[in-house]
């Protein structure tokens, strides 16, 4: 595996790649590497000829007092992590690198980013939207892999790739979890032992969504479920929503009624220190629990 750090030892790298055919898969990421991240790897190596995972730490998606100063970073452990899931190059830019001196571009939707974390972290989708606008460019790659975890992220990338003619493919991949249904993220090592226990109210809540719409099946009003879900949550020691919202898997618009593109997403507070966020779909039809991968 490679270790990149300059643009353009990158774009030299990538455009013999391609003049020689190969099929390049791209991984954005910040580092602190969780089977979630590796697994993401992996799927980019099942439908590419060279993986490119970018580990960049996004200042410019953080907000005011949010966690970029103690995000989790250590080089050396994430690059062992990626060469042996097979990553073929691991490109680790410095922020001056992304951002030079004058940059003032910003990629920004007007519509999908208005709800969910897009209202409560004012501007971070800008942020991820410019970043990843840049990665595309730099890694020029024929598809990207996106954590369903990140299920809004997801959708702006998509809605983005389309409205700005980015010609490469975006696959979204199912949210890879501990074995007790929390969802991976490089934020549960900010836990302690007991608010990694209260953590799991975010999969245990979710997991009562999907129950009761399986016995209620449309008939449930979504302010009773969401109000429900939000008790459960307040209840639990140390924690505290930050939303709970019932919205449809395209638009990301509340939906009025339960069915089967309604989608429940959560955003929580643990110790008022740790914001921890999950999904899952809530198809009446279905009714079966989310993965545990
Ligand atoms: P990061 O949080 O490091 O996540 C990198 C990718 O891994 C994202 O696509 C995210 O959705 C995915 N991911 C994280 N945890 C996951 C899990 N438990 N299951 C499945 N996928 C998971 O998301 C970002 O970085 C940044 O915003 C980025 C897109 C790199 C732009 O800076």
């Amino acid at each position: 595996m490679r270790l990149v750090q300059k643009n353009d030892e990158l774009t030299h790298i990538v455009a013999a790649w391609r003049a020689e055919g190969k099929i390049i898969g791209l991984v954005p990421t910040m580092g602190w590497f969780h089977q979630g991240h590796l697994s993401l790897m992996e799927m980019a190596g099942s439908k590419a000829d060279k993986v490119v995972v970018s580990l960049f730490i996004n200042p410019i998606q953080f907000g005011q007092g949010e966690d970029l100063s103690t995000y989790p970073y250590d080089l050396g452990r994430d690059m062992r992590l990626a060469e042996k899931t097979g990553v073929d190059l691991l490109f680790a830019p410095a922020v001056a690198d992304i951002y030079p001196a004058g940059f003032q571009t910003c990629v920004s939707l007007k519509k999908l980013t208005q709800g969910l974390c897009g209202a409560s972290r004012s501007g971070h989708f800008d942020g991820v939207a410019t970043v990843v606008a840049k990665l595309f460019n730099l890694v020029q790659p024929h598809l990207a892999i996106f954590g369903e975890k990140d299920y809004q992220q997801l959708a702006v990338i998509r809605q983005m790739v389309k409205d700005l003619n980015f010609n490469l493919e975006i696959f979204g991949h199912p949210i890879v979890r501990e074995s007790d249904g929390l969802a991976m993220s490089s934020r549960n090592s900010y836990l302690n032992k007991e608010e990694r226990q209260h953590a799991l109210c975010l999969y245990t809540s979710l997991q009562y969504a999907k129950e009761q719409v399986k016995k209620a099946g449309s008939k449930l009003p979504v302010a009773t479920l969401t109000e429900e879900v939000r008790r459960i949550i307040n209840a639990t020691p140390t924690c505290a929503v930050d939303y709970v919202e019932i919205v449809d898997k395209e638009t990301l618009l509340p939906s009025e009624y339960i069915e089967k593109n309604s989608l429940m997403a959560l955003a929580v507070k643990i110790n008022n220190r740790v914001r921890l966020i999950d999904n899952a779909l809530l198809d009446p039809q279905e009714g079966a629990l989310p993965d545990k991968k």
